[in-house]
């Protein structure tokens, strides 16, 4: 469960405001998986780092399964997002001199895990996502359909309640978009909560609960494909 209200976040820009989310009421069910859409500029990158407590809003709450968000201490916040948010982009933001697996593991710094089982966790994770045989390989030795995976490896290897997306699609060939799209497919029928910004009809086409646009700062549409199924674990 996470509910957002009246959620608002303006930029001060020389002497001109600008509301990059003006008044937004969101929730997400645990299990849900969450599509949002829209033009360029309309607020979608602003809304998943305030839920993700990457940022602050000028006004509205956020709340959390682990409490208020928005009333949270910074070092809680850094906490609540290193142990139970996952997050892809994307430009990936992998670490270029870091293999795959030292990538995969430092995600997991903050956990409170030794490193050994960060190391067991990133190898069991990458493998699972089909690179086995990448895990020494660094970012720039990989493909970008492989990068991408590996970003989605560091995200889940901490096992999130919620995975926070942002166009991960977005520098990927269709064949690369197709195969995310499938991973996207599988975590959601498998329970875990996602939110996903994204325009690619692949990934919005399977799996998805429920489409939100967003235009100007608010949302403006909410279309219910699904209703969220029994396989739901409770997590978020
Ligand atoms: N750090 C910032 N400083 C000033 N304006 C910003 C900043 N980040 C985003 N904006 C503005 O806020 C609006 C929403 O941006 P964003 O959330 O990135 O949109 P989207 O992800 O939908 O393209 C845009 O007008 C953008 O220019
Ligand atoms: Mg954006």
């Amino acid at each position: 469960m996470l509910k957002a209200k009246g959620l608002t976040r303006v930029y001060r820009l020389g002497g001109e405001e600008i509301r990059a989310l003006d008044g937004v009421d969101f929730h997400v069910r645990s299990g849900e998986h969450v599509r949002i859409v829209g033009a360029s500029g309309s607020g979608k990158s602003t809304l998943l780092n305030l839920l993700a407590g990457l940022d602050h809003p000028t006004a509205g709450s956020i709340e959390t399964s682990a409490g208020s968000l928005t009333e949270m201490p910074p070092a809680r916040i850094a906490e609540y997002r290193a142990r139970w948010i996952g997050m892809v982009f994307q430009s990936f933001n992998l670490i270029p001199h870091q293999s795959a697996l030292q990538n995969v593991a430092l995600g997991m710094l903050f956990i409170g895990l030794p490193a050994r089982e960060r190391l067991r966790r990133a190898e069991e994770t990458l493998t699972e996502l089909g690179l086995a045989d990448r895990l020494h390989h660094r970012p720039g030795d990989l493909s970008g359909g492989e990068q991408q995976r590996v970003a989605l490896a560091r995200a889940l290897a901490k096992r999130p309640r919620l995975l926070l997306a942002d166009e991960p699609t977005g520098n990927l060939d269709q064949e690369n978009s197709a195969r995310l799209a499938e991973w996207f497919a599988r975590l959601s029928a498998a329970g875990l909560t996602i939110v996903v910004v994204t325009h690619d009809q692949q990934l919005a086409q399977r799996a998805v609960h429920r489409t939100l646009e967003m235009s100007y700062g608010r949302i403006v549409r909410e279309t219910t494909h699904r209703e969220v199924g029994p396989t739901a674990e409770g997590r978020c």
